[in-house]
């Protein structure tokens, strides 16, 4: 499910010109019995079963025998820190990247304890597995990586950037059933075009993310628009 999620489009690209390189490991591939079972009933009682830490521990060691720094081992769980754009970039630096996608009713404390760096989720719901949380980490990380988007694509400026989000944006025709595109954009100034795009992702901010106000990066022009802006509204 993951590589082939992974193998089309921007990523496929990606992985075809070794930008980056993704590789699903079968945890069952590590299972201790015949039956390849890699879970059991829960100690204590309870519905559902545990992933088991020999296979998980197993996998891990697979993977980073003989690497000389150890990789960030990130697992994927409700219960870790909400995902976002800032957690993105900082990941996307990292050489390796090793998920742990949890499954059935969770993972063995243990293993998690020894070998897990960091716990994230993707939102506030409960997915029936840690995979497709993976897949969408994997996209966010990867479209960071420089020359995986084209310039057309590029990353360079968009939502998240200084916690707010994007200016709307415009292209042909100028008018489209009497709405017009906004005037400055028309006009060549680029100066004024700037500060029109702030103000408006300023504005777009306040109404449909103000929470994300609060740990914006905002500089003295920023707070004066707002206020004034706040006033009239
Ligand atoms: N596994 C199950 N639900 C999840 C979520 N919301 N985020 C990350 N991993 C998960």
């Amino acid at each position: 499910m993951i590589e082939q999620g992974l193998n089309t489009s921007i990523l496929g690209k990606a992985q075809e010109k070794k930008l980056i390189g993704v590789k699903a490991i079968n945890i069952r591939d590590y299972a201790y019995n015949k039956h390849k079972q890699v879970d059991d009933y829960p100690y204590g009682g309870g519905a559902g079963m545990v992933m088991q830490p020999e296979p998980i521990y197993e996998a891990y060691k697979g993977i980073t025998e003989g690497l000389q720094k150890k990789p960030r081992v990130i697992y994927l769980t409700p219960q870790g820190k909400p995902f976002n754009q800032g957690m993105a970039k900082e990941f996307s630096k990292e050489e390796e990247l090793i998920f742990l996608c949890g499954h059935y009713e969770g993972v063995d404390e243990r293993v998690i304890d020894m070998i897990v760096t960091d716990e994230v989720s993707i939102g506030d719901y409960i997915l029936t597995g840690g995979e497709l949380a993976v897949m969408v980490m994997i996209d966010a990380i990867s479209r960071l990586i420089p020359d995986v988007l084209s310039n057309e694509t590029s990353a360079e400026t968009e939502t998240f950037d200084d916690n707010l989000l994007e200016y709307p944006q415009y292209t042909r025709p100028a008018v489209f059933m009497d709405h017009k595109v906004p005037e400055v954009l028309l006009s060549g100034h680029h100066k004024n075009i700037d500060t029109w795009r702030r103000e408006q992702s300023l504005v777009r901010t306040y109404h449909k993310r103000p929470d994300l106000l609060e740990t914006a990066d905002l500089t003295e022009a920023d707070r004066k628009f707002l206020d004034k802006y706040c006033k009239k509204t």
